[in-house]
């Protein structure tokens, strides 16, 4: 399967992500956590990526879709769910002109809704692990020791753009160029949109639902 994931910030695409790859066995692609990597290790486009990531914009599309396109190449063959991207029409254009070259399409769209006034607690606290990438809340996702990841040990940090105001800012991008995204997708592909205000394993029986009951021809495997 070849999933795109979409919603606001915070609407919990990486959390249910995480769920998606371990219970079908596909590889996540997250376009912010590519991005935060090549910001780590230094590189040229993760110097590029900087000032647009701490402002709460959004990094220009032809460096996002080469760098997406390309992990998309090398990606298990079994399939994927991307997490953040496309996440302009224009990406999405060049996501689909990519796939049909290759012979291939997406699949499946789920569209976490959340409401607005979820997205600045949920940002604002969470908490992840620099090291394994792991994703916690300090009020809903608590790890078992505070500040201290559950899986790996490593001491637990902030994003520097979750703050009130930067999360403001992305909230206006995402309503601003990612939002027409869903309706793109709707013309012509199966979108399911998922109420992703409750709890998070409620969220996740519904999206594996879904997903399970869809037609055989879109669940083959490349
Ligand atoms: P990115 O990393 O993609 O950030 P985002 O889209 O803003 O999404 P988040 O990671 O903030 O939220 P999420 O939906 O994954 O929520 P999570 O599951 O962590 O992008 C960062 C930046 O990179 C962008 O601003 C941009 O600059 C750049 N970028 C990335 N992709 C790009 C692209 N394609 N084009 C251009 N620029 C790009 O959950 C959030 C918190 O809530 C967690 O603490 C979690 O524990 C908690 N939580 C989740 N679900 C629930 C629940 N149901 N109940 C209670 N708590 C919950």
């Amino acid at each position: 399967m070849r999933i795109v994931l979409l919603g606001a910030p915070g609407a919990g695409k990486g959390t249910h992500c995480k769920k998606i790859v371990e219970r079908f066995g596909l590889q996540h692609l997250s376009s912010g956590d590519i991005l935060r990597q090549e910001r780590t290790k230094g590189t040229e486009l993760g110097k590029k990526a900087q000032s647009f990531m701490d402002s709460g914009g959004l990094v220009p599309d032809q460096i996002v879709v080469d760098m997406m396109v390309s992990a998309i190449k090398q990606a298990s063959t079994k399939g994927f769910v991307l997490d953040g991207f496309p996440r302009t029409v224009n990406q999405a254009r060049q996501l689909d002109e990519s796939l049909t070259k290759a012979g291939r399409q997406i699949d499946v769209i789920l569209n976490l809704i959340v409401d607005d006034g979820m997205v600045v607690a949920r940002i604002t606290g969470r908490r992840s692990c620099p090291k394994c990438g792991a994703v916690y809340h300090i009020a809903n996702m608590k790890p078992k020791k505070d500040g201290i990841c559950d899986k790996c040990g490593s001491n637990l940090v902030q994003r520097p753009d979750d703050t009130e105001k930067v999360v403001e800012n992305r909230l206006k991008n995402y309503y601003d160029q990612t939002a027409p995204v869903v309706d793109y997708y709707k013309a012509n592909n199966t979108v399911y949109d998922v109420d992703a205000n409750g709890k998070p394993e409620d969220i996740a029986a519904e999206m594996f639902n879904m997903l399970e009951g869809l037609p055989a021809e879109q669940k083959r495997r490349s």
